[in-house]
């Protein structure tokens, strides 16, 4: 088998995270500038060199491997890519093979994803009222994005709604959004959002809404039951009693989960971030162009993985953030 990819922490890593384009169809705005300048695409890899990039990974002991953007789906024949890497599932060397996106393509990519070996996906959505839904994303249809999650379940898939924390723009959906998800069957997970880019930036600080109260609120009208599985993801469990759902809890500010953290990201462009919530990287496509061996390519990844720091030094203070990273959400997809 696999020799294991561990970092200087003994940490095992064993989920990749790969975005494939910068570019998005939305522009929410805890994401990125309503003006973001997106890379050449002269940059980004081909879709070739990301099925050999991710496979040389997955050749290094990773087992869970998630595509991301911007927004994935917007990358033209991305499906060839989910095609190619669908042989991971295939063999067995990959337990999951997902994508995080914002829904609005699904009604047409859900099925042919799901022929893929794709069991799951990951829709950001964080409002249901179709006006605040165009506010926070700029340029969302929210009908469209619920046609995808349609289409989702049609196909299969297990979805799981991502719902970015937001004081003053959603606090007031909580409970709307989680009698929706309830009813509809899907799983939900609420995120705090990340001083990343302009997200936490002086206008915005009054919007960050630690889970810590947004779960005593839930906990008043339901009772919540802490559970230890997860998805191999950030997210911590609880089960509603009432009802039965899973709710998940994404805390990089009230409470990180650096420590057992199993998670890498190489961005469009070939670079490996060891960590989200730290600028640090080490340029995989330089390596991975030079050789038609992968020698150098794991070399470069190995290095990469020495210098996975610790934790990240996000910090909120009722005054401030600190320990912000000035790239934007939408080049790492998280
Ligand atoms: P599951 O497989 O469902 O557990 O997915 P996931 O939570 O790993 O992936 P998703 O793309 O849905 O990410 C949800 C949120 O978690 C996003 O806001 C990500 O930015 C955040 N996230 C994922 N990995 C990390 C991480 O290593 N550090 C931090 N700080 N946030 C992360
Ligand atoms: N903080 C937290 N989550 C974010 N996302 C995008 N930007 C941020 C941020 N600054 C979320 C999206 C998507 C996931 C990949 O990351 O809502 O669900
Ligand atoms: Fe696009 Fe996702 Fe960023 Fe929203 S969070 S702008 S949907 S990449």
């Amino acid at each position: 088998t696999a020799p294991a990819l561990t970092d200087a922490f003994a940490r095992n890593i064993t989920y990749l995270r790969v975005s494939v384009t910068d570019r998005c169809d939305f522009r929410c705005s805890y994401c990125m500038a309503e003006d973001t300048k997106f890379l050449p695409r002269r940059d980004v890899l081909s879709l070739e060199e990301i099925d050999r990039l991710a496979s040389a990974f997955v050749g290094l002991g990773i087992t869970k491997l998630r595509i991301t953007g911007g927004e994935p789906l917007v990358r033209r024949d991305v499906m060839d890519l989910f095609r190619a890497l669908s042989r991971h599932r295939v063999s067995g060397a990959l337990k999951e093979l997902t994508l995080t996106t914002n829904g609005a393509q699904l009604d047409r990519f859900a099925a042919p994803l799901a022929d893929c070996g794709v069991e799951r996906v990951n829709i950001s959505l964080d409002s249901l009222s179709p006006e605040r839904f165009a506010a926070i994303t700029r340029r969302g249809d929210l009908g469209q994005v619920l046609a995808g999650i349609k289409a989702a379940k049609a196909a299969g898939l297990r979805v799981k709604i991502n719902t970015v924390a937001l004081q003053g723009v959603n606090e007031d959906e909580l409970f709307d959004i989680v009698t929706w998800a309830g009813a509809e069957g899907l799983d939900l997970s609420f995120i705090e959002v990340m001083p990343l880019g302009e997200a936490l930036g002086p206008e915005r600080l009054g919007q960050f809404w630690a889970l810590t109260d947004l779960r005593a609120r839930l906990a008043e009208r339901f009772t919540l039951d802490d559970l230890t599985e997860t998805t191999g993801g950030p997210a911590r469990y609880a089960k509603l009693r009432e009802t039965g759902q899973k709710i998940g809890f994404i805390t990089p500010l009230s409470h990180n989960f650096c420590a057992g953290c199993n998670r890498v990201r190489v961005s469009a462009t070939g670079t490996l971030y060891p960590c989200l919530g730290q600028a640090g990287k080490v340029d995989l496509r330089g390596p991975l162009r030079a050789s038609e061996g992968d020698g150098p390519l794991i070399e470069a990844i190995r290095e990469g993985l020495a210098h996975k720091p610790k934790a990240h030094d996000f910090l909120y203070t009722e005054t401030g953030v600190s320990g912000q990273v000035a790239r934007q959400m939408n080049r790492t997809g998280g």
